[in-house]
């Protein structure tokens, strides 16, 4: 059987998981990964941080076996390290399904890749984005852990009405999160390691703010979806941001909701800025 993007496997379980066989990725496929994956490879080395380095080395996530990698042989490794494994979906899955994968260790990648019509833009995650973006740091023991610690957070979010506060937490950290290093700020969010462009913007444009990591100002921000990001939230160490989102939020839901949401750009004067965006 031939899977094409959009399709639901015949063979797919009630979690949307399903038994992928890589074997039918078309040569194509594969030098459509090889030409990503070598692009962002030497444009990472002195922008990403070194955690997540570290890991697409060790993984071999970048040359796989010459094209797309097997999942299944990272999902092995990343077992060994730290006990997540990698489950194969056809595409966007439900939130709440997402979450729960999450709470259990399982991280899920869609199986399709991009055509050449999409290379630089996609609305939706592909292989490259969820597995390239996403799984290197999934390795790192304490960032592994707060991807759980998210999943259980925002499940509990849903009955606390509170979902779209906690998906920005999401996606200021784990989608277009920044860290301060010894070397100056490096990039961590798998929104910015898997895009040639903003790789770059996220780092050396003026345009964008660059703001020091606060839970409740994060919460309250707008963020685009679909264009470079305005603001950025810069954290110190994975550890910070474990220790910071590890209490109960429902106290931090009511504070955020009785404040006002803040626009993409917007500063406040309690802000601790990095950099002032220029773009606004
Ligand atoms: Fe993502």
């Amino acid at each position: 059987m031939t899977l094409r993007a959009d399709t639901h496997p015949p063979d797919m379980r009630a979690d949307y998981t399903f038994d992928f066989d890589p074997a039918q990725y078309t040569a194509q496929e594969h030098a459509t990964w090889k030409f990503l994956a070598d692009r962002q490879n030497p444009l990472l080395r002195n922008r990403a941080c070194k955690e997540y380095l570290q890991a697409l080395d060790k993984l071999n996530i970048v040359t796989g076996a010459g094209g797309i990698p097997d999942i299944r042989r990272v999902s092995d490794m990343l077992e060994k390290t730290t006990k997540w494994k990698i489950v194969a979906v056809p595409g966007l899955i439900p939130g709440s399904v997402f979450l729960e994968h999450l709470s259990k260790r399982q991280f899920p990648v869609t199986w399709w890749i991009r055509g050449e019509d999409q290379i630089d833009y996609l609305k939706e995650p592909d292989i490259f984005h969820d597995l390239f973006g996403h799984v290197p740091l999934l390795s790192n023991p304490i960032f592994a852990d707060y991807m759980q610690q998210f999943g259980l957070g925002a499940m509990k979010a849903r009955g606390l009405k509170s979902t779209k506060l906690i998906t920005r937490l999401y996606w200021f950290t784990v989608e277009f999160g920044l860290i301060k290093t010894e070397d100056g700020l490096r990039i961590f969010g798998s929104g910015i390691v898997s895009s040639a462009k903003e790789s770059v913007y996220a780092l050396d444009s003026t345009v964008p703010n660059r703001i020091e990591f606060d839970l409740i100002r994060m919460m309250r921000t707008n963020y685009r979806y679909d264009d470079l990001q305005r603001s950025y939230f810069v954290i110190d160490s994975f550890e910070q941001l474990f220790e910071q989102t590890r209490p109960d939020f429902t106290d931090y839901y009511s504070q955020v909701k009785a404040l006002p949401e803040l626009g993409e750009s917007e500063l406040l004067p309690t802000d601790r800025i990095i950099t002032r965006g220029d773009g606004n």
